[in-house]
């Protein structure tokens, strides 16, 4: 069985985030996505809308995903991999080249994000009605 893994916040879950999901899971049998966690967010200097465990609630609801663990820090990435046998780590190509040292781990792809969506744009949009 190839196993999946991927990161993100998925905050305000758009069709970006469905459509990367969908094609990490086309890449293997097994889908694992780490949800960052509020305290995450907060070192990264990041605010969610929504708190951790709906984003987690929501992601884990997914049909493409398995399994829904939690990201808390930068450096878990490795254990992560090694505790849930993951055969390919994959994240949207805004990340590209970031992640190119796990490739000791498993394969690194980085799949193209949908254009014109993100959490973000939609923040903004929502401020100006
Ligand atoms: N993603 C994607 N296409 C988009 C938006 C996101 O493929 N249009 C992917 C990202 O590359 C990442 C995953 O979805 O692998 C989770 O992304 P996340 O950062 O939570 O969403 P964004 O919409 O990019 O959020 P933000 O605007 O806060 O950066």
């Amino acid at each position: 069985m190839k196993k999946v893994l991927t990161y993100g916040t998925y905050d305000l879950f758009h069709v970006g985030h469905l459509n990367l999901l969908k094609r990490a899971k086309e890449l293997g049998d097994y889908l694992v996505v780490a949800v960052s966690s509020d305290a995450f967010n907060a070192i990264k200097g990041k605010k969610c809308a929504i708190p951790d465990y709906e984003r987690m609630a929501i992601v884990e609801a997914i049909k493409y995903v398995d399994e829904v663990i939690p990201e808390n820090s930068w450096d878990q990435k490795v254990k992560d991999i090694q505790e849930h046998d993951i055969d390919i780590f994959v994240m949207g190509d805004d990340w590209k080249g970031k992640f190119d040292d796990l490739s000791e781990y498993c394969e690194v792809v980085y799949l193209p994000r949908t254009p014109d969506i993100s959490t973000t744009a939609i923040k903004k949009q929502l401020k100006l009605k």
